[in-house]
Parts: structure tokens; sequence; C-alpha cells
């Protein structure tokens, strides 16, 4: 009896641990349930309280994430000499006792996030004194405080990269780092920092530094050369001040974006900046005022206190942006601010340019001037501005490069005549919420152009258009000749389709996206067809009076349609074998008046493979003044419309039944009637005919 039982929880046991599925990898499992790839121990969320002892020797990376180790004990990891890499993060770690790491001189990495090391901060230190040749270390959410930090990081003076986010950092001196001579990344992303000073004065080789998510109130002086990347996202900082030095800064991404910035930040004046991130501040230029007056020489006064002393910074503001060189410049990012114009002189500074992102200001007038400052510009977002003029200085001042221009949501009824001959390469242009009309205007065809509209004619590159939310009315008969759109957006334009949907015929090989939602479609507008169009793909249909389903759309092959919202009481019973019913993936249903007792479509629609109907938790039908969920009709109601079609049946039968009686009735006595004349005449006949 012992034999069977044995095989059967062996193989229970191989099951459990994943031999069960036959990939055959080259991995064994060890009884502390850790998985064995090669020199690879991976261990995560074992509910283990230590560190497993018979794991093999050559072992290189152990990692023990998501257990329950409460104390790292001395030489337990002595058995894995050539141990590089230990991750122990999300454990409940309040100790590493001193001789932990006795004999892993070899360790490299070290991950211990998420943990309780502020319980014997002291103790861990004395530990980590034994780890010589430690380039990584991941300290973050310990609850450290500075001075913990501080003690912690005393000896590890061969450290690389040291994350500390997520602990209680408040203030940053020159004990915080001392030692950190060789760090390159440091990360105090989230902690509670408010003041700094002189902190990173020993990080001679520092080149990414993190500081988001803080309480910085501002940046004063900063002379940390051989950074590279710096990140104070998401705190407090007013002002943002380079020492004044012709020093060469190697700062490439300074991002300062979600902070309370007032001015455009004094900068390095030589610096290889590629990204200059600056959303959602409260940025403006003062150079002039609302009301003309000129403030060139405006300054403003930095009082700088140490101590008892106070240092005055004078700045002239526009000075001071003119100074640095900003010629390697490529993503500048001031959207979300309060910039109503920029000053004169301020993009010719960036020629290296290729994103410029003002959306979300106050700005009234954009204006690329004569030196052709956006030559390498591919992407401009102006979208939700003042704008009611773009202001171009065509052929020198033209964006040759541009591939994304975002307009949208701003007060233009025209673009600058001939803006499109110069850009060979635009494929997008989103014209959204303006008041703009597409020439040729229908009303004054012939009359001259000189209405402002808005010629997107003939751009052979141009393939998504948004114009949603324009106003749009009476379009000539070929606004789009030439232009091979793939998406165009016509939402919400209440009059665009009172002439009918003739002047889409230009696009009926190119388009694939259609968005007609709310523009007051409805089934009696004459030509809903949409035959010619057989590259279209996707089309939104939603926010309009249809009443019938276009039955056009049934040779279509799309993949997504939207009818949301409209009037339909049913939609055919046979949609489900068009090539349209083959083709579609996706289709939003929701918002429409449907009958409850004609839902056998429904029915047949939920049985298609591969169809998913994305809103069908919302779709309703009606019955009586009820409104109820189709996919969860309540059963009376679904037994009350087989009575009524059975009802329905019957009320025909008995209305037709004394039309028929009363038909049988008249034809008797016709037949009565008329019987002996009608044998008289046979006879008749049959007596002339008949020899006898
Ligand atoms: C941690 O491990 C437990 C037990 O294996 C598991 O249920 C949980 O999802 C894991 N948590 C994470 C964040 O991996
Ligand atoms: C751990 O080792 C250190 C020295 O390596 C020793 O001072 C300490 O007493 C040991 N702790 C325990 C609990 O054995
Ligand atoms: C810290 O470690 C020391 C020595 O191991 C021990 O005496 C002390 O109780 C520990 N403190 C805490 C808060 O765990
Ligand atoms: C640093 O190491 C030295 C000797 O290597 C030792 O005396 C000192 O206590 C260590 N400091 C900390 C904070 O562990
Ligand atoms: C760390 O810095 C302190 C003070 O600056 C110094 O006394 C100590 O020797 C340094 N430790 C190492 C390991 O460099
Ligand atoms: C700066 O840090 C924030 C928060 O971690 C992050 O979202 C953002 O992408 C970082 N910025 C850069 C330029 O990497
Ligand atoms: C312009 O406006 C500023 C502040 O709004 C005001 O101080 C100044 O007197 C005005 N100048 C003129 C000429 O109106
Ligand atoms: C600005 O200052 C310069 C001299 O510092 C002066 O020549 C110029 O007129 C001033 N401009 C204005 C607008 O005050
Ligand atoms: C101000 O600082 C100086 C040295 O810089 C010192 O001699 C003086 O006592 C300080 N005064 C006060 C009031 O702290
Ligand atoms: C204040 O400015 C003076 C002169 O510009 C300079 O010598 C001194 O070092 C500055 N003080 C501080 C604390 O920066
Ligand atoms: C700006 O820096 C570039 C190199 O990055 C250099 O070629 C150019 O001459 C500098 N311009 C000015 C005005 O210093
Ligand atoms: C597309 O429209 C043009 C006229 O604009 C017409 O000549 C052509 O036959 C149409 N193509 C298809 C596939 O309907």
């Amino acid at each position: 009896m012992e034999v069977p039982f044995l095989g059967l929880s062996l193989s229970l046991v191989l099951l459990a641990t994943g031999w069960g599925n036959g990939a055959g990898a080259a991995w064994a499992s060890s009884p502390g349930g850790c998985r064995l790839v090669q020199s690879t121990a991976t261990c995560n969320g074992r509910w283990l309280n230590s560190v497993p002892r018979n794991l093999q020797d050559e072992l290189e990376e152990l990692l023990l994430d998501n257990n329950t180790i409460r104390v790292l004990e001395n030489a337990s990891v002595l058995p894995y000499q050539k141990l590089r890499y230990l991750s122990l993060s999300k454990n409940r770690l309040e100790l590493i006792e001193p001789g932990a790491f006795l004999g892993s001189q070899g360790l490299h990495v070290l991950s211990l996030a998420d943990n309780l090391l502020f319980t014997n901060y002291s103790v861990t230190a004395a530990a980590f004194s034994a780890l010589p040749a430690l380039r990584k270390l991941d300290l973050a959410g310990n609850c450290l405080s500075e001075d913990m930090v501080s003690v912690l990081l005393w000896n590890l003076s061969s450290l690389e990269s040291l994350s500390v986010a997520r602990n209680l950092i408040m203030r940053l001196d020159s004990s915080t780092f001392t030692n950190l001579t060789q760090l390159l990344e440091l990360n105090l992303e989230k902690n509670y920092i408010f003041e700094i000073d002189q902190a990173f004065e020993g990080l001679q080789k520092l080149q990414r530094l993190n500081m988001a998510y803080n309480y910085i109130p501002c940046i004063a002086e900063f002379d940390l050369t051989q950074l590279r990347v710096l990140n104070i996202s998401n705190n407090a900082i007013e002002w943002f001040l380079a020492v004044e030095s012709n020093d060469l800064f190697e700062l490439e991404v300074l991002d300062l974006s979600h902070n309370h910035l007032l001015f455009f930040p004094v900068l390095p004046r030589h610096n290889k900046l590629r990204s200059l991130l600056l959303k959602d501040n409260k940025l403006s230029f003062y150079q002039r005022l609302a009301n003309a007056t000129s403030l060139a020489n405006a300054t403003v006064q930095f009082l700088l206190t140490y101590g008892n002393s106070t240092n005055i910074t004078t700045v002239s503001l526009w000075d001071e942006i003119c100074h640095s060189n900003l010629s390697s410049l490529q993503l500048l990012d001031m959207s979300q601010n309060r910039i109503w114009y920029l000053p004169e002189g301020f993009l010719v500074k960036m020629p290296s340019l290729t994103h410029l992102k003002l959306n979300q200001n106050c700005m009234e007038m954009f204006h690329v001037p004569k030196r052709n400052p956006l030559a390498m510009l591919t992407d401009l977002d102006l979208s939700q501005n003042r704008l009611s003029e773009l202001r171009v200085d065509l052929p020198a001042g033209a964006v040759p490069n541009l591939q994304l221009f975002n307009l949208s949501t701003n007060r233009l009824t025209v673009l600058p005549v001939g803006f499109f001959t110069h850009t060979k390469k635009i494929t997008t242009v989103d014209l959204s919420h303006n008041r703009v009309d597409l020439c040729p205007l229908q009303a004054v065809l012939g009359k001259g152009e000189n209405l402002p509209c808005v010629d997107i004619r003939g751009i052979t590159t141009l393939t998504h258009v948004s114009l949603a939310g324009c106003g749009l009315q009476g379009l000539g008969s070929h606004p789009f000749q030439g232009t091979p759109l793939k998406h165009l957006d016509l939402s919400d334009n209440q009059e665009v389709l009172s002439g009918g949907l003739g002047w889409l015929q230009d696009l009926n090989l190119t388009l694939q996206v259609l968005s007609l939602r709310n523009t007051n479609l409805s089934s009696t507008v004459v030509d809903i067809d949409f035959s010619g169009f057989q590259s279209l793909i996707c089309l939104d249909l939603s926010g309009n009076s249809l009443i019938t389903f276009p039955a056009a759309l049934g040779i279509l092959k799309l993949h997504t349609l939207d009818l949301r919202d409209n009037c339909l009481p049913a939609l055919p019973q046979d949609v489900i074998w068009t090539p349209l019913g083959k083709s579609l993936r996706e289709v939003y249903l929701s918002r429409n008046p449907y009958n409850c007792c004609l839902l056998g479509w429904w029915d047949s629609l939920q049985r298609v493979e591969g169809l998913h109907v994305r809103d069908g938790q919302e779709v309703t039908c009606r019955y009586d003044s009820k409104t109820v969920s189709a996919r969860a009709m309540p059963e009376n109601i679904i037994k009350d419309c087989q009575w009524r079609t059975a009802d329905l049946v019957l009320l025909y039968l008995a209305l037709a039944l004394p039309t028929c009686l009363t038909f049988l009735v008249v034809f008797v006595i016709i037949f009565l009637t008329f019987k002996q004349k009608l044998l008289k005449m046979v006879k008749s006949q049959c007596g002339l005919s008949s020899p006898y």
C-alpha cells in the first residue's frame, strides 16, 4: 500500500511546483520553493522568513521579494560566495545583523525597498560596511530620515546608483551623502525635502538626480556642472536660477513641470539642453504689459539669505534668457502656463527645436518670424489658447518639417494663405473647435476666394484631419480634392450634412476612419450612401437622429461602428449575414429606444464570435413606458412579448374571419343564384354543338 501512495504524493508535488506544465526548461525547484534558472534563484512571494540555505553554491542572483523576512541574520548568505545580486524588497526587514554579508564581498546590487530598516538602522549600517563592491542600492520606502540615511551610507563609497525614494527626508546638507564620490545616479523622489544646503558638493560624478515630488521652494545658484538629467517636477519651485558662470554645463534634460514658476528659468549660459519641461507652472513673460508699456529693462531682485547675511542677485529678465545658449534644445514644453506672447527672438534662439508645446496658455497671436527659427520643427501644439491670428512670414518663415499641427480650441477663422504649400511632410492637422470654413465655399463659388476659409486641397501628405465643432456649413463641391485623408473627424457640426454627403466622394478610396457624431444626420438625408468608401473601417454615427439602420452600411467591411444616441427602434435581423456583420469587431449601441419585443437582432448579434458590443451593459430597450436592460430583461416582459406576438396572430385571425365568412356567403349566394342560368348556359352551349 506504500508505493502507490508515494507515487501519488510525488506527482502532486511535481504539479504544485510547476513540473507538470511540461515546459522542459533548464530550471529546477528546490525545497524552499525557489525556482532555479542557471545561477539565478527566484523565491518571490513564498512566505519565507529566512534565506533558504540549500540552494546551489554557485548562485549569483538571489531574489527574495515579497516574503516575510524580519531579520537578515549573520552568515545568511554565507553559502553563496559568488552572489552579485540580492533582492529583498517587500519584506519586513527591521535589522540586518553586522555579520550578515560576511563572505559576500562580491555583492554589486542590493535591493531593500519597502522594508522597515528605520527600526535598527545603526546596526544595519555596520552590516553595509562589509560591502566594499556594492554599486547599486535601493532603500526606497523604509521610513528613513536624513540622519539615518547619512549613517547608513557612511561606508558605501563604491555606490554608483542609490535610491532613497519614498522616505522621510526633509533636509539635505553636506553631511548627508558625504562619501559617495562614485555616485552617478541618485533618486530622492517622494520625500519631504524643503531645504538643500550644499548637499551635492562631494558628488563629483553625479549625472542623474531625481527630486520629483518634494517641497522644494526654489533653486538658487544651481552649479552642478556635471549633471545631465535633473528632475525637480512636482515641487513648489517659484524660480530657478543657475549660477552666473561661463562653465560648460552638461545638463541635457531639465524637468521643472508641475511647479509654481513665475519666470522663465535662468539657465546656465553654456549647456547641452535637449529637453526643457516647464509644463503646468505660472509662467509668463513680462517684457511687455497688456497696455503696451515696454518693460525691456525690467529686472528682478532675488534676496538670498545665508545664516545672518543676505545677498541680493539682480537679474534682468529677458537678458538672462538671451544669454543662455539654447542652440541644442529639441523639446520645449511650456503647456499649461500663463503665456500670452513670446518675446521677440525667443524662438530664434532655438534652431534645433523639433517639438514645441504651447497648449493651454492664453496666447492671442502666434508669429513665426522671418529668420526661420522653426526649420527643424516636426510637432507644434498650440491648442487651447485664444489664437485669432497665426502670422507666418512666408516663404522664409515656413515650417518645412512640420508633421503634427494642433490648433484645436482657438478662435481661428483662417490659416496663412499658402502655409501648407511649404509643409511637405505634414500628416496631421487638428483644427477642431475653431470657426473655420473649408475652401471652396459653396456660397461664393466662382466669386473669388477672398472670404476667409482654410484650404486643405492638394496636400498629398495629409492623412489626419479633425474639423470637429467648427460650425462647418455649406461645403463646396470638392473641399478635399487631391488630399488622401485616412482619418476625418467632422463631429459636432450641425449643418455640415445639410447638402448631403456628395462632397466626401473625393475621399472614397482613402478614408478609413470617419466621425459624423452629432451632425444632425437623419434617415431622411437623401444620400446616406457610404457604399463607395471601400477602405472605411471605423464609422461613428452617434448622436444623430437615425430612425432606421442605413441599408447601405451592410456592404461595408467596418471593424468599428458607433450608433449610440440615435432613434433606432431595432436593427435589421439579417445584419449579421451581411459583409458588415462578418467584418465588425466592435460596436456601440446604447441610448437608442429599442423595442423590447423586437430584439431578435440583439440575440443574434450577441452570438457572433469575435464581435464585442462595447457598451453592452448600457443597451436598454423600451417596453410600455419602462426602460429595461436588454441584457437582463425581466422574465415577465419576455413572456408579455411572447403573448403580444401570439395575441397579434389571434387578433389578425379574428379580424380576418368575418371578412372570409362574408366572402364565402356572398360566393355561395352568387353561385346558387346563377346556378340554374349557368347550367342552362352550359347545356345550351353543349346542346348547340352537340349533334345529338
Ligand atoms: C506576494 O506574495 C503573495 C503570496 O504568494 C501573493 O499572494 C501576492 O500577490 C504577492 N504580492 C505581490 C505584490 O507580488
Ligand atoms: C553577528 O556577527 C557580529 C560580527 O560579525 C557579531 O558581533 C554579532 O554578535 C553576531 N550576532 C549574532 C546574533 O550572532
Ligand atoms: C537593535 O539591535 C540591538 C542589537 O541587536 C538590539 O539590542 C535592539 O533591541 C534593537 N532595537 C530595535 C528597536 O529593534
Ligand atoms: C565604517 O567602517 C569603519 C571601518 O571600516 C568602522 O569603524 C565604522 O564604524 C563604520 N561606520 C559605520 C557607520 O558603520
Ligand atoms: C567617510 O567620510 C568620513 C568623513 O568625511 C571619513 O572620516 C571616513 O573615513 C569616510 N569613510 C570612507 C570609507 O571613505
Ligand atoms: C520626472 O519624474 C517624474 C516622477 O517620477 C516622472 O513622471 C517624469 O517622467 C520624470 N521626468 C523625466 C524627464 O524623466
Ligand atoms: C500699464 O499698466 C501698468 C500695470 O497694469 C500700470 O502700472 C501702468 O501705469 C500702465 N501704463 C499706462 C501707460 O497705462
Ligand atoms: C534700457 O536701458 C538702456 C541703458 O541701460 C537705455 O539706453 C534704454 O533707453 C532703456 N530702455 C528703456 C525702454 O527704458
Ligand atoms: C553673523 O555672522 C557673523 C559671521 O559671519 C558672526 O560673527 C555674527 O556673530 C553673526 N551675528 C549674529 C547675530 O548671529
Ligand atoms: C555674497 O556675495 C558676495 C559678493 O558677491 C560674495 O563674495 C559672497 O560669497 C556671497 N555670500 C554668499 C553666502 O554667497
Ligand atoms: C551655442 O552653442 C553651440 C554649440 O553647442 C555653438 O556652436 C554656438 O556657437 C553657441 N552660440 C553662442 C551664441 O554662443
Ligand atoms: C470614387 O469617386 C469617384 C468620383 O469622385 C468615382 O469616379 C469613382 O468611381 C468612385 N470610386 C468608387 C470605388 O466608388
